[in-house]
């Protein structure tokens, strides 16, 4: 590694699979990766910590294997935050700018995103992200980055993310005692997101929905901002156990059948075509339509596009790049197609890239979020210190500097 370069790691604790993705960034900041590693998670429910003890064992063997490909020891990681606890809203602030000249400076630009994040959030939900969309000095709107421009009256609208403080404290806990510290702390589908988007598609509209196992996660953005993010309480695992009711058989069998002849496009299906079904127990095994398979397949992929496209509403059709689909769920054979027709708006498939020395298979739509984190990470790299040491205990403070730092995301997107 040069002198200059900087060592990041991101960590995505999803609901089927801890991805670790250890790289090197290079001063331009583009990541390089030294180590890759995915692991099945245990102790996880739609993407939210449900034990503790069970996730830091999945944590620790998935970076242990990264470790090991990168031939070094991992410190600390910044890792991601999703579940159906976390909702956005959009918000703005005003402020007078300060200095006698009139001159916006960068402490004017603090303040006014702090009083943007000043919204009312319940006790047990902590404000995660202010995401600033446009500046407007005097009037003057659609301004990205207003310091050193001349005004009175400086405002901003920002997206808010807020989630319940206790997923946020369950992965920092989960992460210390995996003996790690937590660099930062990102919303898994900004982290998507910085994986898949190019910026063109970023400024024209675009919507991305990563289908994860437990949870489908919407970020839209348009002229270059975050606009809206969104958790459906659905993915690939609500599929699966359709498959294991539909066809009477067990959930690993009804997940190969999911992956290797499941499609998601009934009409693509011959009538005569059938799939065998192994039998669970010692039953013998059996034939089954491939139509029947497809159908199953098919209607609850429908319906996680139709909850997605809900949510859009009619902004959907000002959405000039489209859908990106990502996430594991979105490899089931025929899911843009389907997609396309339920949204009527182009779509196409997101894997991740972005990084250099991608290993064989990451470019998986399913690691879309942990190379995603490595971005952000290395975006984020020259941000001085902000982890807690190892061991350190957790109280009200650790917690507080965390989500300070997660509430710094002042900066506009990759
Ligand atoms: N080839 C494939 N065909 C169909 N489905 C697939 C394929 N590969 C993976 N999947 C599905 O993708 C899902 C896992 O996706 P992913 O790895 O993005 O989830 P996750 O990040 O662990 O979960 P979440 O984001 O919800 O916390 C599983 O339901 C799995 O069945
Ligand atoms: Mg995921």
């Amino acid at each position: 590694m040069s002198a200059e370069s900087r060592c990041v790691v991101g960590l995505d604790l999803g609901t089927t699979k801890i991805g670790t993705v250890i790289a090197e960034i290079a001063p331009n900041k583009m990541p390089r990766i030294l180590g890759f590693a995915s692991f099945p998670s245990q102790g996880l429910r739609r993407g939210v910590i449900t034990d503790v003890e069970k996730t830091v064992q999945s944590v620790e063997k998935a970076v242990r294997q990264a470790e090991l490909m990168a031939g070094m020891e991992v410190r600390e990681v910044f890792v991601g935050i999703a579940g159906e606890h976390v909702s956005s809203q959009d918000s703005s602030g005003v402020v007078a700018v300060a200095g006698a000249d009139g001159r916006i400076t960068e402490e004017d630009r603090q303040r006014v995103l702090e009083s943007a994040g000043a919204v009312k959030t319940p006790i047990d939900r902590e404000v995660l992200h202010v995401l600033p969309q446009e500046f407007i000095v005097d009037g003057r709107r659609d301004i990205a980055d207003p310091v050193g421009m001349l005004g009175v009256r400086l405002e901003v609208q920002v997206h808010v993310v807020s989630g319940a403080v206790t997923a946020a404290q369950n992965i920092c806990r989960s992460i210390l005692r995996a003996g790690l510290a937590v660099r930062d702390i990102a919303l898994e589908p900004l982290a998507s997101s910085a994986a898949v988007l190019d910026s063109d598609e970023r400024q024209m509209g675009v919507c991305l929905v990563d289908i994860g196992g437990g949870t489908t996660d919407m970020a839209v953005f348009s002229r270059g901002s975050l606009r809206y993010t969104g958790v459906i309480g659905l993915g690939g695992q609500n599929v699966t156990s359709d498959v294991a009711i539909g066809l009477r058989t067990g959930w690993p069998i009804a997940e190969v059948l999911k992956c290797t002849h499941g499609t998601a496009s009934l009409h693509s299906v011959g009538e005569d075509e059938t799939v065998e079904v192994p039998g669970v127990s010692g039953r013998p095994a059996t034939q089954v339509s491939r139509r029947l398979l497809a159908d199953i397949i098919e209607a609850r992929m429908e319906e996680i596009f139709m909850l997605a496209r809900e949510r859009l509403g009619s902004n959907r059709l000002d959405l000039g790049a489209g859908i990106v689909l990502t996430g594991g769920g979105a490899l089931v054979d025929g899911a843009a197609e389907l997609a396309e027709r339920v949204f009527e708006i182009p779509v196409r498939l997101g894997r991740p890239s972005g990084v250099v020395g991608m290993v064989d298979g990451m470019d998986n739509p399913g690691y879309a979020t942990a190379v995603g984190l490595a971005r952000l990470a290395g975006e984020r790299s020259d941000r001085g210190e902000g982890q807690w040491p190892r061991g350190e205990n957790l109280d009200g403070a650790g917690f507080e500097a965390v989500f300070g730092r997660m509430k710094e995301w002042f900066q506009t997107w990759v």
